[in-house]
């Protein structure tokens, strides 16, 4: 027997299906990178607007870009993989750039048509899943044909604004290029978010004609369409206007970025890190950090850095993918995809580059470059050493000027250096090489042999004494 298909009720289940406008051109931005994929706190504004998206749940996501073959889809992909495989995330190219009502009727054809639509500008970073959450539960219980997101801002100039009767009534949407003196001072906003029925949706959006300043396919208009139909259309005010804000300019960009450097440095703070200046400290969204640990001026920890408990990240540091263990201080120095054990000093003015792993108790002063190296416990580079693809067992002291090197000009080669060894002052070790266990080089040495264990190594001219001329 043939089971009849399930439709869905209009309301009657909790699922959503989601529509990201992005293929605005943007051309505030003076910039020739699409609008979306500007940056903020390290990631691009629309990553930002999927993550909510996607916290906030939706049965399918449809992002309008511009054509198929668009930065913005390859940049989508990159970042959800997963969901792009699935069809959760979809495109939907929308040829020419006639508006926010047109981006919408871009995406109709990949949607169901039969549970709400949530639409919302791919230029909104910094909207809450809850809100998106709460917005949608409100629209479901209202039965009604469409929902706008608007709230009160102090300067609402560029944005749309919502118009109400003196009783409260919502009329409408108006721009404000099309808007009159006295329409622009209302303050309560369009922040660009919307719940749709879907069944009126697609007729409402073909009656939207371009008859305003901008010559454009309003989406804004569909409100009043709706309600002229005698639909249900409301206007709900969220008390976090901070959340709405739509990036159209580079001092909105820093505006944004400023709002989202906030609530991470908060979320730490609550967590027990201290900021000695927070408002210039930069934290990535992805970047952990422990208890007890404080972190100093201008630092900026950045992608998927991880700092263990009660350290010290002082002043001026930059640390890029990677680890710090508990108790280890770091002072100015600039580290890239390496692992810091605990209870390790750093700096100030080192520079760890990537591949690299130093054990606990080891000390990198002033002016020391390590790079794809191994530091076993306790191996101290005090200052002005440069050290890469080395592999240093422990116990190590290496004097200052002392260098590996490792780059005869055509390939990279490798220099090991056993448990308690002693590198002299300005010491060049010719890689490939290998020096002993508790074997001593010294000072001046440029050593192109291995040296066995327990041995001390000398390479150097003798010193002459000559009677020197006498001045004239
Ligand atoms: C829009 C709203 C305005 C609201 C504001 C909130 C309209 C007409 N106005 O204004 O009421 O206060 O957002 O931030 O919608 N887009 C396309 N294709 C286009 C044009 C735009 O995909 O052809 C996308 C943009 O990428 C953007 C969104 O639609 O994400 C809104 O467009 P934008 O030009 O930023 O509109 P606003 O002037 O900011
Ligand atoms: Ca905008």
């Amino acid at each position: 027997m043939k089971r009849k298909r399930a439709t869905f009720p209009p309301y009657g289940n909790r699922d959503v299906e989601t529509v990201v406008l992005a293929a605005g051109l943007g051309t505030r931005m003076k910039s020739s990178v699409p609008k979306v994929l500007h940056k903020i706190c390290e990631k691009p504004i629309l990553w930002w607007v999927l993550r909510s998206v996607f916290s906030a749940g939706s049965l399918r996501v449809v992002v309008v870009c511009r054509h198929a073959a668009d930065d913005v889809v390859s940049a989508v992909k990159s970042w959800r993989p997963k969901e792009c495989a699935s069809g959760r995330l979809v495109f939907a190219a929308q040829k020419k750039q006639l508006g926010s009502g047109d981006a919408l009727k871009s995406a109709l054809g990949k949607l169901s048509g039969k549970c709400p639509v949530l639409v919302i500008p791919g230029d909104a970073p910094l909207l809450r899943p809850s809100t998106l959450k709460r917005l949608v539960e409100f629209f479901r219980r209202s039965a009604g044909a469409a929902l706008v997101l608007s709230a009160d801002i102090e300067e609402p100039f560029g944005y749309g604004r919502i118009m109400r009767s003196p009783s409260g009534e919502f009329l409408g949407i108006i721009e404000e290029k099309d808007a009159r003196l006295e329409e622009k001072n209302i303050t309560e906003i369009n922040a660009g978010v919307y719940c749709f029925a879907p069944e009126h949706l697609k007729s409402a959006l073909s009656s939207v004609r371009p008859v305003n300043a901008k010559k454009e396919y309003y989406l804004t208009d569909v409100i009043g369409i709706l309600r002229k139909r005698g639909l249900g259309v409301i206007a709900k005010k969220t008390p976090q206007a901070d959340e709405v804000v739509g990036i159209n300019t580079r001092a909105d960009l820093w505006a944004a970025e400023r709002n989202l450097r906030a609530g991470i440095n908060g979320t730490h703070m609550e967590s027990g890190v201290t900021f000695l200046n927070p408002e210039n400290t930069f934290v990535g969204p992805d970047v952990r950090i422990g208890r007890d640990t404080t972190i100093g001026s201008g630092v900026s920890l950045v992608g998927s850095t991880a700092i263990g408990s009660a350290c010290v990240i002082g002043h001026g540091s930059y640390i890029k993918d990677s680890s710090v263990g508990a108790a280890s201080r770091i002072r100015a120095s600039y580290i890239y995809e390496s692992r810091i054990s605990s209870d390790v000093l750093i700096g100030p003015f080192a520079h760890i580059r990537p591949g690299t792993d130093i054990k606990s108790g080891s000390r990198v002063g002033n002016f020391t470059e390590i790079k794809n190296s191994f530091v076993g416990e306790g191996t101290k580079l005090s200052h002005l050493a440069y050290v890469g693809d080395t592999y240093l067992e422990g116990d190590i002291n290496v004097g200052a000027g002392a260098i590996t090197c490792n780059y005869d000009g055509v390939k990279k080669r490798r220099t090991r250096i056993g448990r308690g060894s002693f590198i002299g002052s300005n010491v060049n070790l010719v890689a490939p090489v290998k020096i002993g266990r508790r074997s001593l080089v010294g000072a001046g040495s440029t050593i192109t042999r291995d040296v066995p264990d327990g041995t001390l190594a000398v390479e150097r001219g003798s010193q002459i004494h000559k009677p020197r001329k006498k001045r004239r």
